[in-house]
């Protein structure tokens, strides 16, 4: 019913049918926040929350774009791609299709449809889904092979480079490389990663989205990774390391005294979150569960008290969540400010789990969450309509 609804929408926008659907998912991550950018391992999720794309190649110089709920079309010349970095709408498109050009890819005109079911400015990497679908689209079209790890990097680059966001690599790996029923753990200084079964036995993960209005998120996201810059800067005088990620929680204890302030809790909240990750994933695999609703509780106090990245709606939607007796854990994911948090919830108890949480979140609040169903997918699918 929906592919109906959007190849009607896109005869609708361009006067001719849509030929293929190019998908890329939005991500959470069970564990693993803020490390990404100094060398940590992640452990992200692929969703089936996604930016579905609706393509057809038309040749020419011109990509064409139409979104669903948004009149109009906008449209995107491929000789002048440095031009759109103030658009509102069509920018991320701009700037994947900058980055292709870049390395040597000559693109061919297309008229493309998007379908994003990914919350925007929820911290379920809608951004990240959106440029990794539209690389794929693009790819396709100018008949040019891609490796979805690249997809991955030059993703990265055109969000840190054409949209300003300094972020790491994990968004748009997991959006890329993501597996059904799987977790990926991404070191991130290599880009190795392993699949592991996200086998959560009675368990859940109940995704819910705290709704602070995106006007009122100030993200501070550029200046935490400088705050953790300075801390490598400094640490590096006496330890000969490349990335804080290096650094075991007995290393960091030593040298910790060398580091004040922000900057000291900016620095040990990186250390202790990857050595939290390495335990989490030993936990899964052991089918701790328990154990590991512990660690999510953890690495979000070090997120609220350490790296100050929480705010009150994410604070309070999980520490309700952690009021319930039958969830093990809860944690916000993504940047922060704004946006989700997940927690560990017993499959028989996520209904009244989400109506008690709910209500208690729009009493304390004054607006309601969203709570999601998910599934965890495979990261891109291309298909022939
Ligand atoms: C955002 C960024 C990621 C990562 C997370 C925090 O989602 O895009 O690269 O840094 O924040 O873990």
């Amino acid at each position: 019913m929906e592919i109906m609804e959007a190849k009607q929408a896109f005869l609708q926008a361009f006067g001719a049918n849509a030929e293929d659907l190019f998908t890329a998912a939005g991500r959470i991550n069970v564990i693993g926040e803020h490390v990404d950018y100094c060398g940590g391992k992640v452990f992200p999720a692929a969703l089936n929350l996604r930016c579905n794309v609706y393509g057809r190649k038309t040749g020419g110089d011109t990509v064409k774009l139409a979104f669903k709920g948004i009149d109009g079309v906008v449209e995107l010349n491929l000789n002048a791609l440095e031009s759109y970095r103030a658009l509102k709408i069509g920018n991320y498109q701009a700037g994947v299709a900058l980055e292709i050009q870049k390395t040597g890819v000559k693109l061919v005109g297309c008229e493309l449809y998007y379908d994003c079911t990914v919350p925007f400015g929820g911290g379920l990497s809608s951004s990240a889904a959106i440029e990794v679908a539209t690389a794929i689209a693009l790819y396709t079209y100018a008949g040019a092979p891609y490796d979805k790890v690249e997809v991955a990097k030059l993703a990265q680059k055109a969000e840190n480079e054409y949209a300003g966001v300094n972020c790491g690599i994990m968004d748009q790996f997991a959006s890329a490389m993501g597996k059904k029923e799987h977790a990926v753990l991404l070191d991130c200084s290599t880009l190795a990663y392993e699949y592991v079964p996200l086998r959560l036995g009675d368990y859940a993960l109940v995704v819910a989205n705290c709704n602070k209005p995106h006007s009122l998120v100030e993200s501070k996201y550029n200046v935490r990774r400088q705050e953790v810059e300075i801390a490598l800067k400094t640490l590096q005088e006496v330890k000969n390391i490349s990335c804080l990620a290096e650094l075991s929680p007995k290393d960091f204890a030593e040298v910790k005294h060398l580091l004040s302030g922000v900057i000291a809790k900016r620095a040990e909240h990186v250390v202790m979150e990857c050595d939290r990750v390495n335990k989490a994933v030993e936990a899964l695999k052991a089918g701790d569960i328990e154990g590991l609703g512990r660690l999510l509780n953890e690495s979000h106090y070090s997120l609220r008290d350490l790296y100050e990245v929480t705010g009150k709606e994410l604070d309070t939607l999980s520490a309700l969540a952690r009021k319930e007796t039958d969830c093990l854990g809860s944690r916000m994911i993504g940047g922060g400010f704004g946006g989700c948090t997940i927690s560990i919830v017993k499959k028989s108890a996520v209904e009244g789990f989400i109506r008690r949480v709910g209500a208690a979140y729009a009493e304390a609040i004054g607006y309601k969450a969203s709570f999601y169903e998910t599934s965890i997918e495979d990261g891109i699918t291309v298909s022939k309509l």
